[in-house]
């Protein structure tokens, strides 16, 4: 039996924790160099009986047993999100130092609801916050961190509709005043209806407006929606433009689109989950321009910002803003006064009431890396992502849906079903990549996170396909 000393014996947490990041790092080596596969594939049927353990009672592991555990079988498990062939997801290949840092967020359990909790992770999110908003374009702005772009989005539009709405929505509900109406592209990421069915108003309350042969917003389309719905008596709670929208990449109009809302008094929220990260670049910022007209922003950090799930920051341009989501009084938390030093109670602003110390892994990349090198991992998956569409243009096998906008590429191999096609690779485990539907016809959907993929590995994605075909 482990003694109480045994369980928080930091000797063993230092020996245990060499040997961990010794494991960790061997990992990240053979990941980054290539070596085995992206996933080995096993059904999730199969994955499962291997996990039906009975709930030990007594110790059933040693911690080295723990580690060889990890080594042999967890990991191996996992999807290798370091390998240059991980073409799947939007999500990061973490920077380790950013890595490390979450090591000591968990630790150190600063549970941020109140300042007092952690004051050094409090200062260090508002840091984060500050030089995020900077990057925008926007002085005197706040915004808070919270887990992930659908939980950022969620609150951003909560504070959209307490200021839209034209009535205290907080207190009243939903039902006290006219309907409330959320226009969004046909390719906005689905949190946004989810927000809408969260308050309550129905996610038929999203007005989907059409996108153009890019996959941006089309203006006229917006305009549109926006006169149809003040004709049917409904108000608008907020337009929201996408920065990097998950089917294609594409970058909404921002500029046409925060100049529209300005001229007619509507709430701009732009969803830069995924593309607001081009700001880091000199090259690729000019494709955000308008930005700033925005109400409010979502930029996650657990994408091309490069660091571990999650920390994703949800910032407004009126600092007064970034009360408005969550307006209810918490005395037990607060303690009730009007105190400056309640502003610091992060919790006051996020749906989490505990969470976790997520600024300290952005406020390190930042310091150690500055804002170039961060800018150049997106600057090399950006280009990376233009090559693969170019070698797709100059294949006549092959279909590219459009040049990508961002670090997102679509195809189709001509022949053959897609949706087989990408089974067959993805459990083959020599890569790993997605599929997108748009209209009737389904694409094969790569997007480029690891500025380590290389041409060779575009060259050998293509040449995979084509043997799978044959
Ligand atoms: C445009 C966009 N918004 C929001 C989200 C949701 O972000 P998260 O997965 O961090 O909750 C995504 C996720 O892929 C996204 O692509």
């Amino acid at each position: 039996m482990n003694s109480l000393q045994d369980m928080f014996d930091p000797r063993q947490f230092r020996a245990s924790g060499h040997a961990l990041i010794d494991l960790l790092a061997d990992r990240l080596a053979d990941s980054l160099a290539g070596q085995g596969k992206v996933l080995q594939w096993r059904a999730p049927t199969t994955e499962d009986r291997r996990w039906q353990q009975p709930l030990p009672q007594m110790p059933a592991l040693a911690t080295a047993e723990l580690l060889e555990k990890l080594r042999d079988d967890i990991l191996p498990a996992g999807l290798a999100i370091h390998h240059p062939r991980n073409l799947g997801h939007q999500v990061a290949a973490p920077l380790p130092m950013a890595a490390l840092c979450d090591l000591v967020a968990a630790l150190t359990n600063q549970a941020m609801a109140v300042y007092e909790t952690g004051p050094a992770a409090t200062m260090i999110e508002r840091q984060v916050i500050r030089w995020l908003n900077e990057l925008i374009g926007w002085q005197g702005a706040d915004g808070v961190l919270t887990s992930g772009g659908a939980q950022a989005n969620l609150t951003a539009l909560l504070a959209a509709r307490q200021q839209t709405a034209g009535w205290d929505i907080w207190q009243h509900g939903t039902a006290a005043g006219p309907p409330l109406k959320i226009l969004a592209s046909e390719h906005a990421h689905y949190s946004v209806a989810r927000a809408a069915g969260i308050m309550g108003l129905g996610v038929n309350a999203v007005v989907k407006v059409a996108a153009d042969d890019q996959g941006r917003m089309d203006l006229a389309a917006l305009a549109q929606a926006h006169r149809q719905t003040a004709a049917n008596g409904a108000r608008i709670l907020a337009v929201v433009a996408t920065a990097g929208c998950t089917p294609t990449g594409s970058i909404d109009p921002l500029q046409q689109i925060g100049t529209y809302c300005r001229e007619h008094g509507l709430w701009l929220h732009v969803d830069g989950a995924h593309g607001a990260s081009a700001l880091l670049s000199k090259k690729h910022s000019a494709a955000l321009r308008g930005i700033a007209l925005a109400d409010s922003v979502v930029w996650d950090g657990h994408k091309l910002l490069y660091m571990p799930a999650t920390v994703s920051a949800v910032l407004f341009r009126k600092p007064e803003h970034s009360y408005s989501a969550f307006a209810q009084e918490a005395s037990y938390l607060f303690q009730g006064d009007s105190s400056s030093d309640e502003t610091f109670n992060t919790s006051y602003r996020t749906l989490e009431c505990t969470k976790r110390m997520m600024g300290l892994k952005l406020w390190a990349a930042f310091s150690l890396y500055g804002v170039q090198a961060m800018g150049e991992l997106v600057e090399r998956v950006f280009a990376t992502a233009r090559l693969l569409a170019d070698q797709l243009q100059a294949a006549e096998d092959f279909e590219l849906l459009m040049p990508p906008q961002t670090n997102i590429v679509c195809f189709r191999y001509r022949s053959g079903n897609q949706a087989a096609l990408r089974q067959d690779l993805v459990e083959s485990g020599a890569f790993h990549l997605t599929q997108v539907k748009l209209g009737e016809t389904i694409w094969l959907r790569t997007t480029i996170m690891n500025p380590f993929t290389a041409e060779s590995d575009l060259d050998a994605l293509l040449t995979s396909i084509r043997d799978l075909k044959a």
